[in-house]
């Protein structure tokens, strides 16, 4: 019998499969969850929580390099939270604005490279207009890779792929039965970044709400129960050490 092709999700693209050993995950994506309810606890408002999210990016994006994560996937934005009172989703647009904004110099010194995924085409044309600065602006950095997720949703990003398939296949391109995984990974929002490593998860929530599906097919996945603003550069080192000691086996022995 032969072996079947390794799926696309858990393609040998890591260091260990090429052979540099590194038991640390090099891309990292992060739901990070539980705004609201870090300002109900302390009887803010919700968007006082989103306020001091930001103040948790800045930690992790600065702590993210010296852990050896090269890919940081942030879910910012789902294509669900639409569905949020206009008013919250006006001032998460607006603190998103802020962050670009203000930070740009600073990730740029620091060789962060900016990257979007999800259909963020339907933000404002302003937001866009600094979306695409910041891309261009930092395109030649390396240390480290800054994904945010705005109006991001899996199943959308999904169903973008395989209609760009079904163009394809229309066109006479390609061959219904030749469709394979590997060519719905490539048309992905996330095609060009390695492997998904490792989610996590704040809040104590334990769901990935339409976050990178496709992709976390054998990612770990770590929970934990602090909010958002709570977390830090020390949180980030706690989730990445409980990756350390995972054995990761993609469906063989
Ligand atoms: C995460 O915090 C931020 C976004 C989803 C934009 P929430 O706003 O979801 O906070 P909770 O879950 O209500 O506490
Ligand atoms: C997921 O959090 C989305 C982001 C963190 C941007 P939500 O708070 O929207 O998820 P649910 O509604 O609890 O599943
Ligand atoms: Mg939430």
């Amino acid at each position: 019998m032969t072996s079947p092709a390794v799926p696309p999700a858990a393609r040998p693209e890591t260091r260990a499969a090429s052979g540099q050993e590194s038991a640390g995950p090099r891309h990292v994506g992060i739901i990070m969850d539980g705004n609201g309810r870090w300002a109900k606890a302390r009887r803010l408002p919700r968007i006082a929580g989103h306020k001091s999210g930001v103040e948790a990016v800045r930690k992790v994006v600065e702590a993210a390099p010296d852990l050896g994560i090269e890919v940081l996937t942030l879910y910012a934005f789902s294509s669900e939270n639409w569905k949020r009172p206009e008013d919250e989703v006006g001032y998460l647009m607006g603190l998103l604005k802020q962050y670009l904004l203000s930070e740009i110099a600073e990730l740029d010194r620091n060789g962060v490279r900016l990257s979007f995924i999800g259909d963020y085409s339907r933000l404002s044309p302003d937001i866009l207009a600094l979306l695409e600065g910041a891309k261009t602006r930092t395109a030649g950095n390396t240390r480290l890779r800054l994904v945010i997720a705005l109006n991001y949703g899996s199943q959308d990003e999904i169903t973008r792929a395989v209609r760009s398939i079904a163009h394809d296949v229309a066109a006479g391109r390609m061959a219904p039965d030749a469709v394979t995984p590997a060519d719905i990974t490539a048309r992905l929002d996330t095609a060009e970044l390695p492997q998904l490593d490792l989610v996590i998860r704040t809040s104590g929530e334990q769901r990935l709400s339409n976050f990178l599906m496709w992709q976390a097919a054998y990612a770990e996945l770590v929970f934990t129960e602090q909010y958002w603003p709570d977390f830090d550069g020390e949180s980030l080192r706690r989730a990445v050490e409980a990756f350390g000691v995972r054995e990761r086996r993609y469906g063989g022995l």
